[in-house]
């Protein structure tokens, strides 16, 4: 049975053991930052935690307890997309993505029940009252400063929504999209959307803009921890990421329609927020922030959301997440990302064996890739693919390894590319959109690239001299060594 909301992945995390409930009183002002950091930063990812009381910036206590790290580890990432692996959902898209109509009659009959389950992913509306709709505050009675929202960092511009799926729609073709986009609140009924430019959520906004119409937006905190995830995954703008949470979940997620829009919304959400962007009306200030690089991003200029509605479920809790220098919880979500996407960027790229960001890298900044080389010049074929790919455009560096390197030991990778090459032949700079997030390239969101083709030499590549070997030890010698281990008085 899949996890319907949070207080079920609670629930299941807490039964692992994996959860610390903080009974303290915990001021939202930065220092559940502070906790939920030095938790992040131990190794595997340290455990979830509920604050369980909270107080707000001025001191009184908050109605809602505050969820952090969730996700972060990858065993809680496994569990909320209930699997024992996160390869194991790759897999299962790549046998999808092999559907081909069989033959003959039993052929076709045994395909039945895959395409049974293909059925069961797109979202279910719910009629009467959802869960997340139990308490309804309209108008007049929307007051932000009245929820757990964490100032993160000392340098932030203010309160931060950090963890909620902004739901808009393409005024063009009608696909939902989900974007987890962190949101500032700027005053009681008014928040700053910082989607940046290359995301669906800028695009929609973009077409409402030369439409000159207002664009309804909702952003939902919590309902099922697979569509929470979602929000975060670089699904390409044709699908709807609560279909995609569907597929992952092996049952469709409930939505149900937003009370001041005519959005739908996760039926199982803790907090939902409706309101509106007005493309009209002049961009608000937004940030700084102090963001997954390490970094502060700067201040820039984004929508303005006006609150129209803060809907509820009872009891609710609110989600939060921490960004800040890696490791932190975003790892374990985009960590999942790579692992359930790599069959897919196979399709276009067979060569490719495995491909990992590691976390210093923060995704954008670095790339492994392994490859089976088969052709001269290979590897900058497949730096060239990755670049060609959705978000792997903004990727700043990608190194090219052969097949027998495990890219997913960053130590391994760079051992071996730092020997392989010869830098002024092997390293080729070019030309791209750069991640909105980085404060290095020449211009905002453009800059160069670098890709290292840290494979063998052929010699149709112009390798004259002999490669050698790796050294590693013969079997037969280290069978001796074993059998005689225990008596060397080394242990
Ligand atoms: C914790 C967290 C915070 C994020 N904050 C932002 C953000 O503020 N703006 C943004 O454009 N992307 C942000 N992202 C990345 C997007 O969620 C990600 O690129 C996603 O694919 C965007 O969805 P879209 O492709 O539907 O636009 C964040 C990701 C995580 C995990």
């Amino acid at each position: 049975m899949a996890l319907d909301n949070l207080r079920q992945f609670i629930a299941a995390i807490d039964a692992g053991g994996d959860l610390a409930r903080v009974e303290h009183t915990v001021s939202v002002d930065k220092e559940i930052t502070e906790i939920a950091d030095r938790c992040m930063k131990s190794p595997g990812g340290g455990p979830a935690l509920l604050f369980t009381r909270p107080t707000l910036p001025g001191g009184a206590p908050s109605q809602l307890p505050v969820a952090v790290n969730l996700f972060g580890s990858e065993k809680r990432m496994a569990l909320a997309l209930g699997v024992a692996c996160l390869d194991d959902i790759g897999a299962r898209i790549a046998e999808l993505l092999n559907l081909k109509v069989p033959d003959s009659l039993l052929g076709k009959l045994a395909m039945l029940p895959r395409l049974a389950e293909v059925a069961k992913f797109p979202p279910k509306s719910v009629s009467g009252r959802p869960p997340c709709q139990t308490m309804v505050h309209k108008g007049g009675e929307v007051d932000l400063s009245r929820l757990p929202v964490p100032i993160c960092w000392p340098e932030d511009g203010g309160p931060y929504i950090t963890l909620g799926g902004v739901i808009t729609r393409d005024p063009r073709t009608g696909i939902r999209n989900v974007g987890m986009y962190r949101v500032q609140v700027l005053g009681k009924d008014t928040l700053a959307m910082h989607w940046q430019r290359h995301k669906v959520g800028a695009s929609h906004w973009r077409e409402m803009a030369q439409r000159a119409e207002t664009m309804p937006v909702a952003i939902a905190l919590g309902g099922d921890p697979a569509s929470v995830y979602a929000a975060s995954a670089p699904l390409p703008p044709t699908i709807d990421e609560y279909l995609f949470a569907g597929f992952l979940r092996g049952e469709p997620v409930r939505l149900a329609k937003a009370v001041t829009s005519d959005l739908e919304v996760p039926a199982e959400a803790e907090v939902v927020i409706e309101g509106f962007v007005d493309p009209r009306e002049e961009l608000v200030l937004e940030g700084p922030f102090g963001d997954h690089t390490g970094f502060y991003s700067l201040a820039d200029y984004y929508p303005k959301v006006h609150v129209t509605a803060i809907t509820m479920r009872e009891d609710p809790l609110w989600p939060h997440t921490i960004v800040g220098r890696p490791p932190m919880e975003d790892y374990y979500l985009g960590h999942a990302t790579e692992r359930i996407f790599l069959p897919l960027l196979k399709l276009t790229l067979p060569e490719i064996v495995d491909l990992h960001m590691p976390a210093e890298g923060i995704f954008h900044n670095l790339v492994l890739v392994s490859i089976d080389k088969q052709y001269p010049g290979h590897a900058y074929k497949v730096m060239n693919g990755l670049w060609g790919q959705g978000l792997m455009s903004l990727a700043k560096v990608i190194v090219v390894l052969d097949k027998d390197v495990n890219v997913r030991d960053p130590k391994e990778a760079w051992w071996v590319a730092l020997n392989h090459i010869d830098p002024e032949r092997d390293v080729r700079f070019t030309m791209g959109p750069i991640d909105v997030l980085d404060h290095s390239s020449r211009g905002f969101t453009f800059g160069s690239k670098m890709g290292i083709d840290a494979t063998r030499k052929w010699k149709e590549e112009g390798f004259a001299r002999e490669w050698p070997n790796k050294i590693v030890m013969d079997e037969a010698t280290k069978k001796r060594v074993d059998a005689m281990w225990k008596e060397l008085g080394i242990d």
